[in-house]
């Protein structure tokens, strides 16, 4: 069976940092601090709402934890930076690397794929705005579900929806807690690290770390 790639979308495919970048002239010095805030709270609120068994689409998580992370820095939550903001996070770049490193694992005879919290008018718009679309086999949303990762229900998916085995995925995230996920599921997995953050979840490690995704294309068999 040819090798099946599974990416998680944001922070591993999209830089989430990228939408507060485009728009940093009008947050001024706190930008990155808010861009942090942001994607803390948002995964924060899946983790609540998942364990909480109150599930709310990630879009509406991703609009909330926005508001929070404005309002905390004394900003206007209902201003047009906010909507720009929002906006600018429905097509978020991709990182420089992933469209060839897709292409090459797929001409390699890999087969490849989305794993993502992200509903899925979120990824249809992401995936086609940084113009992968003809690039993945399968682009799977938790939102069907209505469970967050790290619950192993959600990796169970790619399972069902692919027809594999656990130990044929390799699993790409650049969340630590994702990976450990992942890894305690079953996948083989690689974290990937761009900002060469410390070791977490030493009893859920990853089965590689690496600093982008271009040395995926070691695991993949010639096709
Ligand atoms: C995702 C979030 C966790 O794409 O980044 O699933």
């Amino acid at each position: 069976m040819a090798t099946t790639f599974v990416f998680d979308a944001y922070g591993t495919l999209f830089d989430v940092h990228s939408a507060v970048a485009r728009h940093a002239d009008l947050l001024g010095p706190e930008a990155p601090a808010i861009s942090a805030l942001w994607r803390a709270r948002q995964l924060e609120y899946s983790w609540v709402h998942g364990l909480a068994d109150q599930y709310v689409d990630f879009w509406t998580l991703t609009r909330r934890s926005l508001r929070y992370a404005l309002s905390s820095h004394g900003l206007d939550p209902d201003s047009d930076t906010a909507a720009k903001l929002l906006a600018a996070y429905e097509t978020l770049n991709a990182y420089p690397e992933v469209p060839t490193v897709l292409d090459s694992l797929r001409a390699r005879g890999a087969r490849t794929a989305i794993l993502s919290n992200a509903t899925p008018a979120m990824l249809e718009r992401a995936v086609a705005a940084a113009g992968l679309a003809a690039r993945f086999d399968a682009v799977i949303s938790v939102d069907p579900l209505r469970r967050y990762k790290p619950d192993p229900a959600v990796y169970r998916l790619v399972e069902t929806r692919m027809e594999l085995a656990p130990e044929d995925v390799f699993f790409q995230s650049s969340n630590a807690w994702d990976v450990a996920g992942a890894s305690a599921f079953g996948f083989r997995t690689c974290w990937i690290n761009r900002a060469g953050l410390p070791v977490e979840y030493p009893d859920m490690p990853p089965g590689r770390c690496l600093s982008d995704l271009r040395p995926l294309l070691e695991l993949a068999s010639a096709g």
